[in-house]
């Protein structure tokens, strides 16, 4: 198949998104596929092996086009993380285009994006969550933080829309949880407050939409090397170890994959994804805590080696991710009334 496979962007996880990129044009290759380079720049340009690339809009499907030669591909592989690629916004160019694309649609990347919309969807289909407070922006910071600190003392500060620990920060009492908010609400205007977990450990666990179905892998546990898997631990340094598959007791693994499969179903079930959890160390009580719709693909990410273990190694694993964009309809392909 000719997969053209899109690295780089405009968000403050760029560079992780060229390892990633990195990684899946090899393994597509390895697998026999024939690959297409395509990076976005950060200020939004596209180029393919390093020549401008440009859209020629017309009729449906669109033209992509490099030096005035068409460029033809059987379906986009889009290895962006965060805003501009992971959030719904290069899936919608996608589907406006009719370039089939690998991965979650439009609707299921942008609420997965957003840690406050997909907390309330979680809690409606009863997940478990830690507690949280959230302000779209409108709320003064000193009044977040004093309905903040009702949760206890100790809080993580996250932007509602980012990823790979970017602006995230552990603050414990009112001055470190004010600075906090700062911090975060430079990276968003929608910031969410959550307790935190003491010690929680971080388990994973990679999700497929095969058509009808939603397939579970293992799950994984990551053990960061340092107090929690901040940006530093996940690309800095590797000093974090993976544990695959999770020491955890039997009735727990299949919970988890059973949860992880309601919240991919929350997004559509189609495509892939990995599941995040906490897990207090202490009771064994189980948080839900996020969806990566575009999760780390690296030598040393969760989300193919949690594959691997699970009885599919990385070709296959792609392959089955290309083939069910393939024969999804594209969104806006319905019957017209
Ligand atoms: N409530 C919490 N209690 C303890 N640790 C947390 C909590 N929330 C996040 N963390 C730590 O911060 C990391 C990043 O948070 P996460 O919500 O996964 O954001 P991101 O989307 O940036 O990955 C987690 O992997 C974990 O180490
Ligand atoms: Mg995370």
């Amino acid at each position: 198949m000719k997969v053209l496979v899109v690295s780089g962007g405009r968000s403050a996880e760029r560079d992780v998104s060229l390892v990633s990129g990195a990684w899946v044009r090899q393994a597509l290759a390895d697998a026999g596929h024939s690959v297409l380079d395509v990076r976005i720049g950060p200020g939004g340009d596209w180029t393919l092996c390093a020549e401008p690339l440009s859209i020629r809009a017309g009729e449906c499907p669109w033209k992509l086009d490099c030096s005035g030669q068409e460029v033809a591909f059987d379906v986009i592989f889009p290895v962006l993380h965060g805003p501009f690629g992971e959030d719904g916004t290069f899936q919608g160019l996608c589907e406006t285009a009719g370039w089939p694309c690998a991965g979650v649609p439009v609707l299921g990347s942008a609420v997965a994006m957003d840690k406050q919309t997909m907390r309330l969807l979680a809690r409606d289909a009863g997940l478990p969550l830690l507690p949280w407070v959230f302000s779209d922006g409108s709320v003064d910071r000193s009044l977040l933080a004093d309905q903040a600190l009702q949760l206890g003392s100790t809080l993580f500060v996250k932007p509602s829309r980012m990823g790979s620990s970017v602006g995230i920060s552990r603050a414990v009492g009112r001055d470190e949880l004010l600075s906090a908010i700062d911090v975060a609400s430079r990276y968003d205007s929608r910031v969410i407050v959550e307790l935190a977990l003491e010690a929680p450990r971080e388990i994973e666990v990679s999700v497929l939409g095969t058509g009808e179905r939603v397939e579970a892998s293992v799950p994984g546990e990551i053990v960061p090397g340092r107090e929690w898997y901040d940006y530093s631990a996940k690309y800095h340094c590797d000093d974090s170890r993976l544990i695959i598959p999770a020491d955890l007791p039997e009735t727990t693994a299949l919970n988890l994959g059973l949860m992880a499969r309601t919240a991919f179903r929350l997004l559509g079930g189609a495509g892939f994804a990995r599941v995040d959890f906490l897990l207090d160390g202490t009771t064994g009580e189980v948080f839900f805590n996020e969806v990566n719709t575009i999760p780390g693909f690296t030598a040393i990410s969760m989300f193919p080696k949690l594959w691997n273990a699970s009885g599919l190694p990385s070709g296959k694993l792609l392959d089955a991710i290309l083939s069910e964009a393939l024969a999804r309809p594209l969104t806006g392909t319905a019957a017209r009334p």
